[in-house]
């Protein structure tokens, strides 16, 4: 569903992602984890098709991201971590303009439990200055949900939401995946990450250091040891935060 083979990324001189193969198959949330700057935001933007890899292949649902971008970028959704929105269009008009976008038929009746599912049915009307910054999130979320993406990536999408909005984004991404997407998650909540992912990619300057089940990460960092978090696994594989 999703598969990266030897993805980098330079920027002039820097190497922000090298060599990074891995899969996700229908079903499975990665949780993509590693210190700051570690390369994950760079590596969502090339598997969505915000900024091209420099050297590479990204095939999503099937499609080359390169060879054939508008049928891969139809089948995926990406959830940046700076929501971005149009000032002079209310919620509703939001997903109206997505919709045709995409050529989603009928997406009254999709918009309607969406804006129920992310809490933001009594926002319809209101513009995104009259939204908190959790609102807009979750705005930006329904806009990507309107196509129903058979493959998303979200970079830090519980950074920003209160307990309550925490636990039902998580269970609209174990939902979507359970009815066959394939997901690819960012963040640095290891306890809620370990919570919806069934496989987890750990990076440290741009390089894979891990990558696999969770309990196959955890069995290669545990010393044996059993019940050790995932956070105890990050710092042992990463080294410690670097900034
Ligand atoms: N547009 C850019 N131009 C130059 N360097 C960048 C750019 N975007 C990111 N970087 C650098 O690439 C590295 C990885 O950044 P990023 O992918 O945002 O990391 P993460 O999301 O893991 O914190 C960092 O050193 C960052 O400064
Ligand atoms: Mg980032």
């Amino acid at each position: 569903m999703i598969e990266v083979e030897a993805l980098a990324k330079r920027y002039g001189s820097f190497t922000a992602v090298r060599n990074l193969t891995f899969s996700v198959r229908p079903g499975e949330v990665l949780g993509l984890v590693g210190p700051n700057g570690a390369g994950k935001t760079t590596t969502l933007r090339c598997l969505s098709g915000i900024i091209p890899p420099t050297s590479g292949s990204v095939r999503v649902a099937g499609h080359d991201l390169s060879a054939d971008p508008v049928s891969a970028k139809r089948a995926l959704a990406f959830f940046p971590d700076e929501p971005r929105l149009f000032d002079y269009l209310t919620v509703r008009q939001h997903l109206a303009f997505v919709a045709r976008i995409y050529g989603v038929a009928d997406h009254e009746s999709l918009a309607t439990p969406l804006l129920q599912e992310l809490e933001l049915d009594g926002k319809a009307d209101a513009l995104p200055g009259e939204l908190s910054r959790g609102m807009k999130q979750k705005l930006v979320i329904a806009c990507g949900l309107l196509h129903s993406p058979s493959v998303m990536f979200f970079d830090e999408p519980l950074t920003g939401l209160d307990p309550l909005g925490i636990r039902r984004m998580k269970d609209s991404i174990v939902r979507r995946a359970q009815a066959g997407a394939a997901i690819v998650l960012s963040s640095h909540l290891l306890h809620l990450l370990e919570e919806v992912c069934t496989n987890v990619l750990i990076l440290k300057k741009g390089e894979k250091v891990a990558d696999g089940t969770l309990a196959g990460v955890s069995a290669q960092f545990s010393n044996g040891e059993a019940g050790v978090s995932l956070e105890e696994i990050f710092i042992r594989a990463t080294g410690g935060s670097e900034g």
